[in-house]
């Protein structure tokens, strides 16, 4: 089992949906970061369905951080928060839990537990275990801004609407950008909200589900951060964000699209400027070798449409290994393209802080 990430701060994450808590574990975050719940507040309100077509269930998400804090600052030692889940209608799972959700990890489950696994709203599989890591991160987050390390996830495109990109090699702009979205209840850059919210609805009422790509930036880390092949900086950042639920691809400055490049048209040419040595495009993303270069790291992410569907769909009955046909009627998001915004900037944060953590011990958290 693997609920823990991280090698220098470690997030361990524990819970099911329908639970009477989820929660999550910290541990190794240094002494004497400010711990703002009205911060940690915000970020579970980005992540909250907004009542706009998304699900109904709608948690409050009372949290109570129960060691690690004191005063309002951390305090070395493991950080603990439990969220309350008190909006479950485990009920609507009764009729078909034992009916396969395709392309949810009903299937896998039910293999890997051999029954005994709780299935009610998806149990451990379920996006709302992902309610304390954008708690958690959202603590890194304030360590990162310490630094002046910021980190923001805005809306690439959903079905045919698409939005302008993070600028990759303008540390003002982006700046700019990444302040927009963490103060924005819907992370578009562009004036598209109302655009992407009908392509969600039309994909409601069609008793279907939309996808979309999101796009990640962090902004003024050190050049130098990670290491070579196994726990590089791209590695490690993909095992993490491609662990949460719906997320199936990942890619780097320029990406797939690579393949219609030459070295030519893609190379970023380095130059000295007084801020240290920058390169005039950024199609790496941000990484060479392993290692940040200085520039934005700038990532994407393929979010695929939420399986749960109003649709009747084929499946297979677990029961008695039979073909079947479901019909879901749980309360579901006909998108999460919105929602997991927050919770990849959490999981980007969380893993910054560690591998800034393992590169230069607590001593950079110490800079003002
Ligand atoms: C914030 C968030 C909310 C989600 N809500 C739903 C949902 O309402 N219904 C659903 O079927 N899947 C939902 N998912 C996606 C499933 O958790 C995910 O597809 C499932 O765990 C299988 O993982 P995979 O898609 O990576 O294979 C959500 C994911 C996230 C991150």
């Amino acid at each position: 089992m693997s609920n823990t990430l991280g090698k220098h701060i470690a997030l361990t994450l524990f819970g099911e949906s329908h639970g009477p808590q989820i929660g999550a574990v910290l541990d190794g975050m240094p002494c004497g970061i400010e711990v703002d719940e009205k911060s940690i507040a915000a970020a579970l309100t980005r992540r909250r369905p907004s009542g706009r077509g998304e699900t109904a269930r709608v948690e409050q998400d009372n949290f109570r951080l129960i060691s690690g804090v004191f005063e309002g600052y951390t305090t070395g030692e493991p950080i603990c928060i439990l969220i309350e889940n008190s909006n479950v209608r485990s009920g609507d799972y009764d009729r078909t839990h034992l009916l396969a959700r395709p392309s949810h990890a009903d299937y896998v489950s039910h293999v890997v537990h051999k029954g005994y696994e709780d299935w009610r709203g998806g149990g451990h599989f379920s996006g709302r275990l992902t309610a304390p890591i954008v708690a958690l991160g959202a603590i890194c987050g304030k360590a990162l801004e310490k630094i002046g390390v910021g980190v923001a996830t805005h809306i690439l495109s959903c079905g045919t609407v698409s939005d302008q990109s993070f600028d990759g090699v303008d540390y003002g702009k982006l700046d700019s950008q990444i302040h927009l979205i963490l103060e924005s209840n819907f992370p578009v850059l562009s004036d598209i909200q109302a655009q992407i919210e009908a392509q969600i609805e039309a994909a409601r009422l069609n008793q279907d589900s939309i996808g979309g790509v999101i796009q990640t930036a962090v902004s003024h880390l050190p050049a130098g951060l990670g290491e070579p092949w196994f726990d590089s900086l791209d590695g490690t950042l993909a095992n993490a964000i491609l662990s949460i639920g719906g997320i199936k691809g990942i890619e780097f400055g320029l990406g797939f699209d690579f393949k219609s490049a030459t070295g030519s048209s893609c190379n970023d040419e380095f130059y000295a400027s007084p801020e240290g040595v920058r390169t005039y495009s950024n199609n790496s993303g941000g990484i060479n070798g392993g290692y940040s270069n200085g520039m934005p790291v700038i990532f994407n992410c393929a979010v695929k449409p939420t399986p749960s569907i109003a649709r009747e769909q084929r499946t297979i009955d677990m029961a008695t290994g039979e073909n079947a046909t479901i019909k879901i009627i749980g309360r579901h998001d006909p998108a999460i393209i919105r929602r997991i915004c927050p919770v990849v900037t959490a999981m980007t944060e969380i893993v910054i802080c560690d591998m800034l953590k393992g590169a230069f011990s607590n001593s950079i958290f110490e800079k003002k």
